[in-house]
């Protein structure tokens, strides 16, 4: 059965769209079947695909005048589009039963025929966000490295916690994407070393290079391994779909280091003890301590004076 996972941030313009498309595009290079699913009503990553309006978008599915209906891209490569139809959505649907498992349903159709589904995510916290996190195995959040990455943080992990608490016991952050990176630049850096300090082995080890070759992508209506196949972009992500396939198949690091103690005697509540609350200890100690405070900013100038 395909795993599913929603790329989430309440923030615009930090590289959602553009992280679910290439890490599409990448795990079908590794040989994976994909469909991605484009849940903002702004339709960014439909267009961007070059993806002509179609009769059955995920607006009608989600109204339940049809099933999911997949379009295909190139093989294995499927995308559900979406249209500004959808930004109603959230206020048409609001009296219907079961309104936060509309999507879950609507992949029970499909899962099997996938080995990934992407869910690109609008950049808010409503109805449509709540019904990615509700049908999904995994969180990955993409953080764009520059001042203000983590403003909101918390709210956002708040909402993750009440999905994984009240509607999807399974739901984890399955990663943090520091995008747009340039090394060259402190402030980079910087961020990147606050992210660390706040997700510690949930951040890919991999950092999507800022590359013009990945904005011009969308312009071309292609994946960056159709527009570019040697370009820095291409080759971030997929080093970053190898690190996704290995998490998947071996499991997600640890947040914080683990303290090597002798193994717990194999008592019923030793035994017990689900994996999932040792995986989420940075990501408790957040909540417990509140809003993630804005990194400690060197500027160029401090730096080459030091
Ligand atoms: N690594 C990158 N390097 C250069 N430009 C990027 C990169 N990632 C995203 N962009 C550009 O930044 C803008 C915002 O990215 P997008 O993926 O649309 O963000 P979101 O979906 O979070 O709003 C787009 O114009 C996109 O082409
Ligand atoms: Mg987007």
């Amino acid at each position: 059965m395909g795993k599913i996972i929603s790329l989430l941030n309440h923030k615009g313009g930090v590289g959602k769209t553009t992280s679910t498309i290439n890490i599409g595009a990448g795990l079908v290079e590794l040989g994976k079947k994909v469909l991605l699913i484009d849940l903002d009503p702004q339709a960014n990553l439909t267009l961007s695909l070059g993806i002509p309006r179609q009769k059955y978008s995920l607006y009608e599915a989600l109204r339940g005048e049809s099933e999911l209906v997949p379009v295909t891209y190139k093989e294995n490569f499927d995308v559900v589009t979406s249209s500004l139809d959808l930004s109603g959505a959230e206020m048409e649907l609001i009296n219907e039963a079961g309104r936060e498992y509309l999507l879950r349903e609507l992949f029970e159709l499909v899962i099997d025929d996938y080995d990934f589904i992407i869910i690109d995510c609008p950049p808010s916290l409503g109805l449509l966000t709540l019904n990615a996190l509700t049908s999904s195995d995994y969180v990955y959040i993409p953080l764009q490295t520059e001042f203000l990455a983590l403003q909101g943080l918390a709210k956002m992990k708040q909402v993750i916690d009440k999905v994984r608490f009240r509607l999807n016991k399974k739901l984890v952050i399955g990663g943090v994407i520091a995008t747009m990176y340039d090394k060259r630049k402190v402030l980079n850096r910087d961020v990147v070393e606050t992210i660390l300090k706040y997700f510690g082995e949930k951040v890919f080890k991999t950092k999507i290079r800022n590359n013009v070759a990945l904005a011009e992508a969308p312009a071309q209506r292609m994946d960056i391994f159709s527009y570019q196949r040697s370009s820095p972009g291409a080759k971030d992500y997929l080093a970053l779909c190898h690190e996704i396939i290995d998490r998947c198949e071996n499991g997600i690091p640890q947040a914080a280091p683990r303290r090597t103690a002798a193994p717990a005697p194999a008592t019923p509540t030793a035994t017990a003890a689900p994996v999932v609350e040792k995986k989420e200890t940075v990501i408790e100690r957040i909540r417990v301590e509140g809003p993630v405070p804005p990194p400690v900013i060197r500027t160029e100038s401090s730096v080459e004076q030091a």
